[in-house]
């Protein structure tokens, strides 16, 4: 008789956490079903999805952060790194719609700023450049996507609806509606219109990149000439 009791409690608790979660986290799961179609139902994003689960704990720390228990704030951080292997700074500004999907190795730290519908994938950084102080993480727009392995770092700002590519080390601000690919980062596309780096020597960050993107020329005349 006990273990029935105890494993009827044991349902109820999990089924009072679901719906508290679903209630609670409901932009987030919606963000998640809609950007991920690997996710076939809301009760997996839930149940398997450490996107969400990082950002339940970030909650939880944030407020404790705010309400001045430090301590406890980055303790409830580290667990969720620990079981996620998301690190998320409870000091952090994080909008709503959040969505990291696969989330292993991202790091978000302490003054980062991060807008509405943000989309993060595996290896992100939002990070300082170990030289400045105070304000030194990002401040990411709205409805932005960082693709993969990507590194943004220093105080900069990305512009809303901007997308950064997949392993892009990202260290000056970016406007909105830009795409940013590379190393170090340089814009793509802004506003649906591709930008022709080779042609635009604004935009060309390094002398390497300038070199490459040369060759890079030279080759396509070359195939166009065959
Ligand atoms: C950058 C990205 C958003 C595509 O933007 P896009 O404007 O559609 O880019 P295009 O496909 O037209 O490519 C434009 C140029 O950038 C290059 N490029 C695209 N993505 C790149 C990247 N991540 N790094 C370096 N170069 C890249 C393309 O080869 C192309 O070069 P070319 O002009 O010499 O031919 C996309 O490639 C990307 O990186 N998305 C991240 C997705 C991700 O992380 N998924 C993880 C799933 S688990």
């Amino acid at each position: 008789m006990n273990i029935v009791v105890l494993l009827l409690s044991i349902f109820l608790i999990i089924s009072f956490l679901i719906l508290l979660i679903s209630l609670l986290f409901a932009k987030e799961i919606k963000e998640t079903k809609d950007k991920d179609p690997a996710a076939k139902s809301y009760l997996e994003i839930i149940i398997f999805y450490p996107g969400l689960h990082a950002l339940i704990f970030y909650r939880i720390a944030h407020c404790l952060w705010i309400g001045r228990l430090k301590i406890i704030a980055r303790a409830v951080s580290q667990l969720a790194r620990f079981l996620t292997g998301i690190e998320i700074h409870p000091g952090a500004r994080i909008g709503q719609g959040f969505f990291i999907d696969h989330g292993m190795g991202v790091v978000v730290g302490e003054t980062s700023i991060v807008g509405n519908n943000v989309t993060i994938y595996q290896g992100v950084t939002l990070g300082g450049t170990g030289k400045e102080t105070g304000k030194r993480h990002p401040t990411i727009g709205n409805n932005v996507v960082i693709g993969a392995g990507a590194k943004v770092l220093g105080n900069i700002e990305i512009g809303s609806n901007s997308y950064i590519g997949a392993n892009a080390v990202v260290i000056n601000s970016v406007p909105e509606n830009a795409t940013v690919v590379g190393v170090p980062g340089r814009v793509t596309r802004q506003d649906g219109k591709r930008i022709d780096t080779y042609l635009d020597h604004s935009k060309i960050l390094d002398p390497v990149m300038q070199q490459l993107e040369e060759l890079k020329e030279k080759i396509k005349t070359l195939e166009k000439s065959q």
